[in-house]
């Protein structure tokens, strides 16, 4: 077995043919181990999303391979491939995983309905707690603001306890406070659960919660910084608090 949940070999992407393609994504080998976070930066339109859809399946490459925990999912029909998602797959997208019709609480039950292995009651309370929502549980998403739909699409991402977890810019309408807290959130689950994590962002200061970071242009992915060692625990509390430097970003 691999130590690796996610592994990417020789995957491109093209859209269109003749004189509109686009090569959204040159040939891109990456591997992220159990507990490895890495962070993806680059600008608007360099890859970043296509390269995290085709990770996690739900799109799928014009060549190359994906391996989900072991499994090759560029060869399982759309069926299987679905769950495989459902069961190792987290996801924390632009467009919202929020079921319109479904109050935060019964999103989470829905996902209990579905698969086993999420977290427990007590585990999920603290999780809200955390992220400032308990108080939203009986709403629906086109109640709360954009920060709040934004924290409780990150809940039901790590609810499902994901052995792989793509978010893509998920702290885009956070202020910089949450986006801290919610990196620092993102890093813990990663080392707690074991969790491979890509983190694609705008924001370079959410970079030092992560062991890697890449660069994305013009579809070809570049590894910018490898850390040497592990923040300390401390360290990272000293993190989160509010600094001047932060403020208008
Ligand atoms: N479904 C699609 N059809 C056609 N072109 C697409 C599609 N998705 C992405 N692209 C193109 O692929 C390139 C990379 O897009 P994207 O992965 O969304 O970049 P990023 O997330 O870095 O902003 C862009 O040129 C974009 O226009
Ligand atoms: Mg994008």
């Amino acid at each position: 077995m691999t130590d690796h949940v996610l592994q990417l070999k020789e995957v491109t992407k093209t859209f269109g043919s003749g004189r509109t393609e686009v090569q959204a994504l040159k040939e891109t080998t990456l591997e992220v181990a159990r507990g490895e976070v890495i962070a993806i930066i680059g600008p608007s339109g360099s890859g970043k999303s296509t390269l995290l859809t085709i990770a996690g399946g739900l799109q799928t490459p014009s060549g190359g391979e994906v391996h989900i925990a072991g499994e090759r999912i560029t060869d399982l029909n759309e069926k299987r491939r679905s769950r495989v998602r459902l069961d190792h797959v987290g996801f924390i997208l632009q467009a919202s995983n929020l079921v319109p019709f479904l109050t935060v609480s019964e999103q989470l039950r829905l996902l209990d309905k579905v698969k086993k292995g999420n977290m427990s009651a007590a585990e999920r309370d603290g999780l809200f707690e955390e992220l400032g929502i308990e108080e939203l549980t009986g709403k629906y998403p086109g109640d709360l603001s954009g920060g709040e739909r934004q924290r409780v699409a990150i809940a039901k991402a790590l609810y499902s306890n994901p052995s792989l977890l793509l978010a893509d810019e998920p702290t885009a309408s956070l202020d910089s406070d949450r986006a801290f807290e919610v990196m620092g959130l993102l890093k813990s689950a990663a080392v707690k659960k074991d969790a491979a994590t890509i983190v694609v962002t705008h924001d370079t200061r959410l970079t030092d919660y992560v062991d890697k970071v890449y660069k994305m242009v013009d579809g070809t992915l570049r590894l910018e910084e490898e850390k040497e060692a592990e923040r300390l625990p401390d360290e990272r509390t000293e993190f989160l608090e509010p600094e001047e430097e932060r403020d208008g970003v």
